[in-house]
């Protein structure tokens, strides 16, 4: 469709894909190193109170003990426990007329975002690709192959995840979100796949589960796993997840 691939939103996407042929080679621009922090040295300070530790002690240790995993537990994990990631990461919550919401929030409740899982090793469940049926809270099965070894492979060969018992691939249904908002609609869909994959996180960490978000990746190749044509959807972020290891 050539109205979206005149868009400056979608060039950039293109532009900054990475493929396995041309990565070495790629140029990338001289951009001068800033701090981490934002500091103002000269200004009064108002300290800011500690007492919610006690006060929201449920949510406080799984974000106090979220770290990105690249490490897992050989053992399998439970569908349970991955249905529960899924539904934090992107379950419906609300109808509202024509509309549904979610657990993560959207640009215009547009979901732009769409969910596959590379399954590996979960209990009673084929290894293979999957689609989340966000609507049917199901899962689509795409194939019954493993395509773990591709997967990590297309992520630009970051061993780890060939450990991982589930690689979850999120993918951009682009016109979703840039039919309505046009280039800025670019912006929303990687703030979107940002709030699905930290609620994901989450969810991994309160089930006993470790994950590390992954966004290096061959484009073509993780959508060429998908079977997805990027001038329609095209793969954004990925989270390796697995069993966290005991200390
Ligand atoms: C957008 C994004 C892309 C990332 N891509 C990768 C990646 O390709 N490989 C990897 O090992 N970690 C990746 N990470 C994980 C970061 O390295 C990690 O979040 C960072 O070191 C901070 O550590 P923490 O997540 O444990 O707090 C990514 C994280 C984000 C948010």
């Amino acid at each position: 469709m050539p109205e979206l691939e005149t868009c400056s939103g979608y060039k950039y996407l293109i532009e900054s894909a990475y493929e396995r042929e041309t990565i070495k080679s790629m140029v990338r621009p001289a951009i001068a190193q800033v701090d981490t922090f934002k500091r103002y040295p000269e200004t009064e300070k108002l300290e800011l109170p500690r007492s919610w530790q006690l006060k929201e002690a449920r949510i406080v240790p799984l974000l106090q003990n979220r770290r990105s995993k690249r490490t897992f537990d050989p053992k399998v994990i439970d569908l349970e426990d991955l249905a529960f990631m899924l539904w934090a990461s992107q379950g419906i919550t609300a109808k509202s007329g024509c509309y549904t919401f979610r657990t993560a929030p959207s640009g215009g409740a547009l979901y732009p975002v769409e969910t596959y899982l590379s399954i590996h090793r979960v209990k009673d469940v084929s290894p293979g690709l999957y689609h989340f049926d966000v609507e049917n809270f199901c899962l689509d099965i795409l194939t019954e192959h493993d395509v773990s070894d591709k997967v990590t492979a297309a992520c630009l060969d970051q061993k780890f995840m060939a450990q991982s018992a589930v690689t979850v691939i999120w993918s951009a249904v682009i016109r979703r979100c840039m039919s309505k908002y046009g280039n800025r609609g670019m912006r929303y869909i990687f703030l979107d796949a940002g709030h699905v994959c930290q609620n994901l996180l989450i969810a991994a960490e309160a089930t006993g589960n470790s994950a590390c978000p992954v966004a290096a990746f061959y484009d073509d190749e993780i959508n060429e796993i998908l079977g997805i044509n990027s001038n329609d959807e095209t793969a954004i972020y990925t989270a390796a997840i697995g069993k966290k290891l005991s200390k």
